[in-house]
């Protein structure tokens, strides 16, 4: 069992931040155990829980699905491309053959959903930011990978990883040692819309 002193939760979401520059160095299975285990904590719609995972260590699977996952986010982009234009910054970034949209992370986290519903895609993603803050809380770096979502969900791709074929892969999350400190993110504040006293 870790410690759970480390930060505080108010801290740790303001210091979580996508992180995409990593070491080399790779998670212990206790660690990742643990952030599993800090996933499923998560609230869950009548008390569900249609979360499952897959964790890919291998970074040659992960170079390998990176690859496919530019090729297949290009060939998409030009079918819309007819329809709206494309953002340039991404484009360029998937025509990068260097570029991994994985970020050279030693470990991906997908939580996956086991079957379909209508409240699923929100507990899976509410358990990848409870995975995401107990990393944080770790010292760990972590970033969502919306890119990773289509090729994660190719039905050859769902079979090697086991995801059922009525589930899904819902949130790709990288995790790892970041490089250096991850620079303090700005938001702009809420926007309450109306407070009813
Ligand atoms: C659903 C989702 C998908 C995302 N996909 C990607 C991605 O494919 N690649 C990437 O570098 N960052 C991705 N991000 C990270 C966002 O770019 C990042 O959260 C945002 O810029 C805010 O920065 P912060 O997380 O540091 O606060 C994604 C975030 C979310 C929530």
């Amino acid at each position: 069992m870790l410690t759970y002193s480390k930060l505080d939760t108010v801290t740790a979401i303001y210091k979580r931040r996508a992180v995409r520059s990593y070491t080399p160095e790779k998670l212990e299975r206790a660690t990742i155990k643990h952030l599993l285990d800090a996933a499923v904590q998560a609230p869950t719609a009548l008390h569900a829980e249609p979360w499952a995972f897959v964790v890919i260590q291998d970074k040659v699977r992960l170079r390998r699905y990176s690859d496919r996952a530019k090729t297949l986010l290009l060939d998409q982009q030009q079918a819309i491309s007819h329809l709206q234009s494309a953002e340039p910054q991404a484009l360029a970034m998937l025509s990068n053959p260097d570029f991994n949209i994985f970020y050279d992370a030693s470990a991906l986290i997908v939580v996956c959903c086991k079957a379909k519903g209508p409240f699923v895609e929100a507990d899976c993603w509410l358990a990848a930011e409870n995975l995401m803050l107990a990393a944080t809380a770790e010292g760990l770096g972590t970033c969502c990978i919306g890119f990773a979502v289509g090729i994660l969900n190719m039905p050859d791709v769902k079979a090697e990883l086991g995801i059922p074929e009525g589930g899904a892969a819902v949130a790709p999350i990288i995790v790892g040692f970041p490089r250096e400190i991850a620079s303090s993110g700005s938001r702009k504040p809420p926007v309450v819309l109306r407070w009813v006293p």
